[in-house]
């Protein structure tokens, strides 16, 4: 079942087309990632998606609800961290939580018994009477997922979850995220890493400039690039003769994906590589050339986003801000 459809959705600022006519579905249970670099339209989408924000065109049914004709039906079954956290420094993780179902209308005793099953499942239990503001980056992060799931929502809305987490920060949402749909709830997540798109998604679409340039699960988007690559390299007292004789004896093989010469090397785009090494090798050998080096490689997200923009998608790393530095109020 499709427990999010969008048909031809389109959201202007002024001049601005941040969102330009987009069309996709997330089937329930699984997780789905917008992957797009930044100003990509990823934030606005996800907005009228939780209904914060009221699209120019198009429709958006979220659960089987029109985002527009019943936002507070919509409301009702999505949990949403925005890209900022939207927690409250002053107040402890556990009242940053009751607060939280308090406003989604539970009672005071569910919204606190609810909080202490999520900071169990989220392993904040320990530090859940401290003030949200001495909490680290990946704690704060923590704590909004938290926030996000109080009322049991069906569907989960993230928005870039992980950025200017470190890497074992990173991993460790990622654990959560994955036992959080194990458990069954479908996760839409925004991310500017080719990683966590390939880590975490069972489909992704890839967005840029306000259009979805592809869509699929990573493993057939990779694979729509003409599969693996095998590089050869001749040795290295060897002569552009024998790179086109390598290249050559390349491109007289069957069922190859397109033979290029690149630099000093011979690039060989075929599927299932790795069961092809023996007999590039033997093809390489008669022709009395010397290999010098072999490399295999898998077709990565970055070469999918690269042949469908054009461009290449490189993020910084943000270093979180430490602990102790964190405008740290004393009471
Ligand atoms: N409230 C707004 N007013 C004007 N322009 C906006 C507003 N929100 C977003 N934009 C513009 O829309 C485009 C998409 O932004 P956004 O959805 O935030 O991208 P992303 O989340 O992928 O980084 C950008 O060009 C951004 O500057
Ligand atoms: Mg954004």
């Amino acid at each position: 079942m499709k427990l999010i459809e969008v048909v031809d959705l389109y959201k202007s600022f002024g001049d601005v087309r941040a969102v330009n006519g987009i069309s996709f579905a997330v089937e329930e249970g699984t997780i789905f990632g917008f992957l797009g670099p930044n100003g990509a339209g990823k934030t606005t989408t996800i907005r009228i998606l939780v209904t914060l924000s009221e699209q120019t065109s198009g429709t958006a049914i979220v659960g089987g609800v029109d985002v527009s004709a019943d936002p507070r039906g919509v409301r009702s079954r999505v949990g949403y961290a925005a890209q900022a956290t939207g927690i409250d420094r002053d107040l402890t993780g556990r009242e940053n939580l009751i607060l939280q179902g308090r406003l989604h209308g539970l009672s005071k005793v569910d919204a606190s018994t609810e909080a202490e099953a999520i900071l169990e499942v989220i392993s904040l239990a320990e530090v859940a009477d401290r003030r949200a503001g001495t909490y680290s980056g990946g704690m704060a992060k923590r704590l909004d997922l938290a926030q996000a799931l109080i009322h049991r929502p069906n569907v989960l809305f993230l928005d870039e979850p992980t950025t200017g987490l470190d890497p074992q920060n990173r991993n460790a949402m990622w654990t959560y995220l994955r036992k959080l749909n194990d458990d069954g709830m479908t996760i839409f997540l925004t991310t500017q890493y080719l990683e966590e798109a390939d880590e975490l998604a069972d489909d992704l679409a890839i967005i840029d400039n306000g259009r979805i340039v592809v869509e699929g699960s990573p493993t057939e988007l990779k694979r729509g690039i003409g599969g693996d690559s095998v590089t050869l390299m001749p040795s290295t007292d060897s002569s552009a003769e024998d790179l086109e004789v390598m290249a050559t004896a390349m491109r007289a093989l069957h069922d190859t994906n397109g033979v290029e010469k690149l630099g000093d090397s011979v690039v060989v785009y075929l599927e299932d590589g790795g069961s092809r090494i023996a007999e590039i090798v033997r093809a390489i050998d008669t022709t009395g050339v010397q290999l010098g080096r072999l490399e295999l490689a898998e077709p990565s997200l970055d070469q999918v986003f690269l042949k469908h923009t054009g461009a290449r998608l490189r993020v910084e790393d943000v270093k979180p801000p430490s602990r102790m530095s964190r405008n740290r109020r004393h009471r």
